[in-house]
């Protein structure tokens, strides 16, 4: 059976990178029709955002908005399960046992963990499980393949360990998950600092192109994106590292291979660059913004979808927890 399994973070919004990197793939990775050979599932985790502070009077509306968002990026009811994390208790449950598996000092060396924590003055116990709840919401449901972008490796790293651990402990009980990678944009970069992925958090708003930006919005952004002075258009993230962020955009964009992008604007200057990498990314998002003010038009569709998606959710999940009980030892629950 493939399971597929993904998550993303309730923020309201959606960048360029989370669609390239991952969302854009969820779409065209839920199968044509559920069956028992295969069957994707898609989670706004809006239990992993408690771990940092956030606004409790905006909470549910920005759960429901990246709802929508997937919705309107093209995620399918029909062919896939979105649901929201803290509909299903697998995932606590789960997080609880997992947690007498993963090791404190596995958690503390986490990059995430402690790029966040640091310069707190208090850092949150949920901040140092957060990988152990991602390992959950995976593990919960058999999940085979985890598409997601580049810095979420690290985490898919310690999921396979701790199932693997968990494995080696109580006897094969958990499947062991692979995680998926786009071949180009897995990593994108922010515009104004292509040091660092375009983010939701921790960079300026002209840095990253969201998914509502308006057509001028994202030129504009895409236009004043930073370059270098060597004048050359050539894939080195290295020594270029933001032309080579707006090649990855560009090929991502149009469906090319880096080859096949420097080719095509051989002998043309970062203006070219720039102005073929603006249009092909307002013709992929314009579909979408139609689409999403569809969605805006009907809030009661969002929730419907949501409260259904987390009955399947749960559904898939209750055999793998029986199990997972079953092996650890824990006295059954029903007679
Ligand atoms: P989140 O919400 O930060 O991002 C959602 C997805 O978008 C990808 N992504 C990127 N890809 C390319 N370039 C970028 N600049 C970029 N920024 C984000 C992320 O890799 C991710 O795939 N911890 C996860 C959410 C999560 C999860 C899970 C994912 C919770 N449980 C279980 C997979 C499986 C996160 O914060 O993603």
């Amino acid at each position: 059976m493939n399971r597929v399994f993904s998550g993303i973070q309730p923020t309201g919004e959606m960048h360029l990178g989370n669609y390239l990197g991952a969302v854009r793939r969820w779409v065209s990775e839920a199968p044509i029709r559920p069956d028992n050979r295969s069957e994707a599932l898609y989670c706004v985790v809006d239990l992993h955002a408690m771990t940092v502070a956030y606004e409790p009077a905006e909470f549910a509306d920005r759960t429901r908005r990246t709802a929508m968002l997937l919705l309107a990026a093209g995620l399918d009811p029909e062919r896939c399960v979105l649901f929201v994390q803290s509909h299903v208790s697998a995932h606590t449950e789960l997080t609880w046992i997992l947690n007498c598996i993963a090791t404190y000092g596995e958690l503390r060396r986490m990059t995430q963990f402690k790029d966040k924590g640091q310069g707190q003055e208090s850092v949150s116990v949920g901040l140092l499980d957060y990988p152990v709840l991602m390992a959950a919401d995976i593990l919960a449901y058999d999940t085979t393949e985890v598409p997601i972008g580049d810095d979420q490796r690290q985490h898919l790293e310690l999921a396979r360990d701790i199932a693997i651990r968990f494995n080696h402990r109580f006897g094969e009980t958990l499947i062991v998950p692979k995680p998926t990678f786009p071949e180009v944009a897995a990593r994108v970069k922010d515009l104004q600092n292509p040091a660092a992925k375009m983010s939701k958090s921790a960079n300026s708003e002209a840095g990253q192109i969201l998914l509502v930006d308006p057509p001028s919005r994202i030129a504009k952004k895409i236009k004043s994106a930073v370059t270098d002075s060597l004048a050359a258009i050539n894939y080195d993230p290295i020594n270029q590292p933001g032309v080579s962020n707006l090649i990855e955009i560009l090929s991502a964009a149009t469906d090319q291979t880096i080859e096949q992008t420097t080719l095509g604007l051989h002998g043309q200057g970062y203006g070219a660059l720039k102005s073929q990498t603006a249009d092909a990314v307002v013709s992929l998002i314009e579909p979408l913004q139609a689409r999403l003010a569809e969605l805006e038009a009907d809030l009661g569709e969002v929730g419907r979808i949501l409260a259904s998606g987390a009955v399947r959710a749960q559904e898939i999940a209750d055999p793998v927890m029986e199990r997972i009980r079953s092996a650890t030892g824990l006295l059954p629950r029903l007679p």
